[in-house]
């Protein structure tokens, strides 16, 4: 749906990486253009009508996400580069002051490098103890095996709403239910959800949520991180610079700036998030409920024609999003993304940055398709009559 506003699809493309990024509509790119050959100008410190005009729209895009993702205030919301950015502020800025040596911080096996290098480089530094969560045959996380990993140690509960190869969904409502009967800190990286299902951080009593507003029509270089106010109040900064300071002298005595200005030292991403603005708006004027839907129906559609080809593996074709993992069985995933680019179908292959699901699924690389709201059936139709035809792929691509 909604194709003819993307210029990308005017070539003669099937783009299936939304996972990794998606295209970005004419009205997000007029924003950016707007900003740069009509009212470019730093924001909180000029006085001058171009300056006022990017400073609102950069200090009521707050407003926006704070609906988009329903949190409490606006002043919960803090631009970052992106989600990774995003949980390197949660780990370092506020658990690595509110966790001790022997604290259990749970993961899985298939989170995002991003979701578990920060982890990693804090045990080291403090000490914490890291635990993956028993994923179920399907490369599922159940409530269950949430209930059965907490211990009187468990400090932490940091999770993909959506994983990134398997597309899982998590019940993160009676995780977040969970996490507070507990009192475990519950992180959701929201990258692979935000941009394609409601996401409510009140109702699913989030900490913190981190998301990019890339994947989800926005531009690349900004993210958000959400967090609740007394957690926020709690974090500390890890960049010092303008903007963010209310004094500092020579004596060495300074002052910060509130929550969340404090967080964003230099300046911002002010494009970007006037992009990301205009992708919310975007996003809701379609309907995140319709948006998941079609994803769905193309995904089924897919799944249904796929399982007719004999030598196709695979993966996740239960899971409720539109990623769809697969094989060419004996084929390098690379080589049969190499093969789908010749006929103009953009997927990933790769291990997908999730590097500790192989020990789990016993595969290290996959194709990925992932799919959003431009996304068609004659898009799903070329990719079956291509894989139908691949036993001739050593013939294409050599
Ligand atoms: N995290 C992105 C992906 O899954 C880059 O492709």
């Amino acid at each position: 749906m909604n194709r003819e506003d993307f210029v990308m699809l005017d070539q003669d493309i099937v783009y299936f990486d939304n996972g990794a990024t998606t295209l970005k509509p004419k009205r997000v790119v007029d924003s950016l253009v707007n900003y740069y050959t009509k009212h470019t100008s730093n924001i909180h410190r000029g006085d001058y009508d171009a300056a006022v005009v990017t400073n609102d729209l950069y200090d009521s895009t707050r407003e926006v996400v704070k609906n988009f993702i329903n949190c409490n205030d606006s002043n919960e919301v803090i631009f970052t580069c992106g989600t990774t950015m995003s949980i390197n502020m949660i780990v370092f800025g506020f658990m690595k002051k509110h966790l001790h040596k022997g604290d259990e911080v749970l993961l899985t096996k298939s989170e995002h490098a991003s979701n578990v290098l920060p982890w990693i480089r804090l045990s080291e530094e403090i000490g914490i103890v890291i635990k993956y969560m028993d994923l179920d045959d399907d490369y599922s996380l159940s409530v269950d095996s949430v209930k059965k990993s907490i211990t009187d140690k468990t400090k932490v509960i940091s999770i993909a709403h959506v994983t990134n190869v398997i597309g899982d969904v998590r019940d993160i409502e009676s995780i977040g239910k969970i996490c507070m009967e507990n009192n475990i800190y519950f992180c959701v990286d929201g990258a692979q959800s935000v941009p394609h299902m409601k996401v409510d951080f009140i109702k699913s009593n989030i900490d913190f949520l981190s998301f990019s507003g890339h994947k989800m029509c926005g531009p690349t270089g900004v993210g958000v991180l959400v967090g609740k106010s007394n957690l926020l109040s709690e974090m500390d900064t890890l960049f010092y610079g303008g903007g963010m300071n209310q004094f500092f002298e020579e004596d060495g005595s300074y002052e910060l700036k509130e929550v969340p200005v404090k967080f964003e030292a230099g300046t911002p991403p002010i494009a970007e998030v006037i992009g990301l603005r205009e992708a919310i708006l975007y996003l809701e004027s379609i309907g995140l409920d319709k948006i998941h839907e079609h994803e769905m129906n193309l995904k089924k559609k897919l799944v249904s024609e796929l399982e007719k080809i004999d030598n196709i593996i695979l993966y996740n074709k239960n899971s409720d999003s539109g990623i769809l993992s697969f094989n060419i069985d004996g084929v390098f995933a690379q080589d049969s993304s190499i093969y789908l680019n010749h006929y103009n179908i953009y997927v990933r292959a790769g291990n997908h940055c999730a590097k500790l699901l192989k020990d789990v699924m016993g595969v290290k690389n996959t194709v990925r398709v992932s799919m959003y709201l431009y996304n068609s059936l004659e898009d799903v139709e070329k990719l079956v009559d291509v894989l139908k035809n691949s036993k001739d792929i050593f013939k294409i691509i050599l």
